[in-house]
């Protein structure tokens, strides 16, 4: 009989990934959780069930000897969900924090797909997931660094899914919209966000679940979705989709025709 089926997750310590790991391992997979933040990831496996891994996705180095956990078994799924953010004018924007955001947000997605390719390919129905954002979608004000990785993450999925589509090798993206974790209470905090704003602007009216995030890479990664790739799923109530542009819309009675 086949064995379970096995996800990586990376940035699994806390928030979406962590949502995510919960999910797959609902669902049966055997979970190698990476984080960078050691003791979070070895508390979250011991408490999921999963397998912490202590990895930096900037770094080749610890890249590969997560993958080494493997011991060169097959892996079915993989969901590059690390992530980075800071908000600070364009005009002023730290070199040194822009590659940050860069070799997390963008280069840690390229360096783990590349490094999970030879395990992918010995599954029979492999797939990656990458976290794209409404940063993909939208100009973010402050967020130069994070929007324009998470534009790029649009480009390299559509990329990889061309290219590793004919090893069988679907690749998609999950572009969660207001989502209640710590990356979005950060910009309530800041000032960077407005509640009242968001939720007015988007047509659902509230904000997301990290259950809904990990519900929506779950459909990607099975069976349901093995004619879909190259796609991005947005999971953002329609913020990035509404052209009302009015405080609120009118109801039925206050319209009035001529
Ligand atoms: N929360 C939202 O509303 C939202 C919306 C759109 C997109 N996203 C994306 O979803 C993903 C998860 O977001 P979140 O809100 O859970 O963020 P979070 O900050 O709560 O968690 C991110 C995790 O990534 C880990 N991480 C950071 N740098 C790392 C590195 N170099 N190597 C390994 N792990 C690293 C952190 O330790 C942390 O556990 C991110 O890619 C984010 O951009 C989030």
């Amino acid at each position: 009989m086949d064995g379970p089926r096995v996800a990586l997750v990376t940035g699994a310590a806390q928030g979406l990934g962590l949502a995510i790991s919960r999910r797959l391992r609902a669902q049966g997979y055997d979970v190698l959780m990476g984080d960078v933040n050691a003791d979070g990831v070895t508390d979250a496996a011991a408490e999921l069930g999963g397998t912490g891994l202590v990895m930096d996705v900037t770094d080749d180095a610890s890249v590969a000897s997560a993958f080494d956990a493997l011991h060169g078994r097959a892996l079915d799924v993989l969901v590059n969900n690390a992530g980075l953010i800071s908000r600070q004018p364009a005009q002023e924007f730290d070199s040194a924090q822009w590659e940050r955001e860069m070799a997390v947000n963008l280069g840690g997605t390229m360096r783990c797909s590349r490094a999970a390719y030879p395990h992918l390919r010995q599954a029979s129905s492999p797939s990656v997931v990458n976290l794209a954002s409404v940063g993909s979608t939208f100009g973010l004000p402050q967020r130069l660094g994070y929007s324009t990785a998470k534009s790029g993450i649009l480009g390299l999925t559509r990329t990889l899914a061309a290219e590793w589509g004919p090893d069988g090798i679907r690749v998609n993206a999950v572009a969660p919209g207001y989502i209640e974790t710590q990356m979005m209470l950060s910009g309530f905090a800041s000032g960077a966000l407005d509640r009242d704003r968001l939720l007015d602007r988007t047509p659902l009216g509230r904000f997301g679940t990290s259950e809904e995030v990990a519900a929506a890479v779950a459909f990607l990664v099975s069976d349901d979705a093995s004619f879909v790739t190259g796609t991005v799923l947005k999971v953002d109530g329609g913020i990035t989709i509404d052209g009302s542009f009015h405080a609120r819309v009118p109801s039925d009675s206050e319209v009035v025709s001529n």
